[in-house]
């Protein structure tokens, strides 16, 4: 069998690991990313990650030959020469750095506590360039959601300027600014754009800002590292829609767990992703949230595509209802791909057509999280973990993007393989 390449990858933010896990299931026919570390400082999320990349390497290890060292600590305090000397890399080494700080910082709202409390994390997003300065990666992927082109710089977001920088010294409007002007002086070259999920057949219109970057060293001035045309190159057929996603899972009620073993999948190419490495008919995490029985009664009157507004006057419970998210209590259309899932069960989001809110597997498949991965913790925090995660498939794009630029740009750096 012809060899592939190995891009060896390092992850800070993991979470439960949508990103990596993208990136690992990726199915590049000439290379495969290999995630050596991954930092995290919630237990719960480091507990999904290591559950199923246990997995993996378990049902599949042509794809995941080896675990990565699972890290769990506040960034801030991980000492990455150390844990650069444990893995037995140089400064300069590792082929890929990626991650994605917590984003709840770079909304629209902020004041008082609520808005020290983002300020400090979005003061997390230049962690990741400070590391990276330590670390040296030959490319670098920063995944975020578009609010970084309009957040204002922390005061912690002083520009350090390299010796001999190239970057201009104009002060940066805005996150995005920051990052850019950061990691150009750092001395990388980067490309920047905004992709959507549905793009890459994920059933959901999640929008998100992407930031890449190669190392100077390893390029010259006429290099083109956008990654646009890779992006383009594999297009989708038809978007995905809630439909093919979510309607071969059994009916279930308010509060009700499925225990059956009457599930058949669809055969749709998307339910085949889902259950790729599957090799029973397994159904699991289709539970859902136990509502009162005033929330079903407004479960009622939305239609599909609808929210709040549909019943505003019974919002009493709300103290500043013209200023709620429109994403609350929205009922799903089957017929086109989801709004951006966000925490689904504090959200309300609702099925397009039974009256109860989604299920765990519900809201997995939405984000293309496939049939197998089980999210470990406390019901809340799966919930979480899975709402601040980077949806698989849109991570496989860009992994397929990367290792194609990579083939294309920097493949004589090194002829490596596993296989
Ligand atoms: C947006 S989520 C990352 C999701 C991940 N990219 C995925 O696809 O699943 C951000 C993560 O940063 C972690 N985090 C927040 N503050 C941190 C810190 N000081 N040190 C390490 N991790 C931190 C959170 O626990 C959370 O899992």
């Amino acid at each position: 069998m012809k060899s592939k390449l190995t891009l060896q990858l390092g992850e800070l933010f993991v979470g439960a690991g949508g990103l990596s896990l993208g990136l690992i299931l990726a199915d590049h026919p000439r290379a495969q990313f290999q995630p050596l570390f991954a930092i995290d400082n919630d237990k719960e999320s480091l507990l999904s990650y290591q559950h199923n990349l246990e997995w993996l390497l378990k049902n599949t290890q042509k794809i995941l030959p080896k675990m990565p060292v699972v890290i769990n600590a506040d960034i801030k305090k991980v000492n990455t020469l150390d844990l650069l000397g444990e893995l037995q890399l140089q400064v300069n080494d590792l082929d890929l750095l990626v991650g994605g700080s917590p984003c709840q910082g770079f909304s629209s709202s902020n004041r008082g506590a609520e808005a020290r409390k983002k300020s400090q994390q979005n003061s997390l997003a230049k962690i990741f360039l400070d590391k990276m300065g330590e670390i040296r990666p030959k490319m670098f992927l920063i995944e975020n959601v578009q609010g970084v082109g309009w957040t204002k710089i922390t005061s912690s977001m002083q520009l350090v300027m390299q010796k001999d920088s190239p970057v201009a010294t104009k002060k940066p409007k805005n996150v995005r600014e920051f990052l850019i002007q950061q990691s150009t002086s750092l001395g990388y070259t980067v490309w920047h754009g905004i992709i959507n999920a549905k793009d890459f057949g994920v059933p959901q219109d999640r929008v998100r800002f992407i930031l890449f970057g190669v190392r100077n060293d390893l390029i010259n001035e006429s290099t083109d590292i956008s990654l646009e045309s890779y992006l383009e190159k594999r297009p989708i057929a038809t978007q995905t829609t809630v439909h093919d996603a979510i309607s071969d899972l059994p009916r279930i009620g308010n509060g009700e767990t499925w225990n059956g073993n009457d599930y058949h999948p669809s055969d749709n190419e998307y339910i085949k992703k889902m259950r790729r490495f599957m090799l029973n008919g397994d159904l699991s995490d289709h539970f859902t949230t136990n509502h009162s029985q005033y929330v079903l009664d407004r479960f009622k009157c939305i239609p599909q595509g609808g929210n709040w507004k549909s019943i505003k006057d019974k919002m009493e419970n709300y103290s500043d209802i013209d200023n709620t998210h429109s994403n609350i209590y929205r009922r799903l259309v089957y017929k086109t791909p989801a709004h951006t899932i966000s925490h689904y069960r504090k959200s309300m989001t609702i099925h397009p057509r039974q009256n109860r809110g989604l299920s765990m597997r519900e809201a997995c498949r939405l984000q293309s999280f496939p049939d197998w991965f089980r999210f470990q913790g406390k019901k809340d925090s799966q919930q979480q973990q899975l709402a601040n995660a980077v949806p698989p498939l849109m991570a496989s794009a860009i992994g397929l993007a990367i290792a194609d630029f990579w083939l294309d740009h920097l493949s004589e750096i090194k002829k490596y393989s596993h296989e």
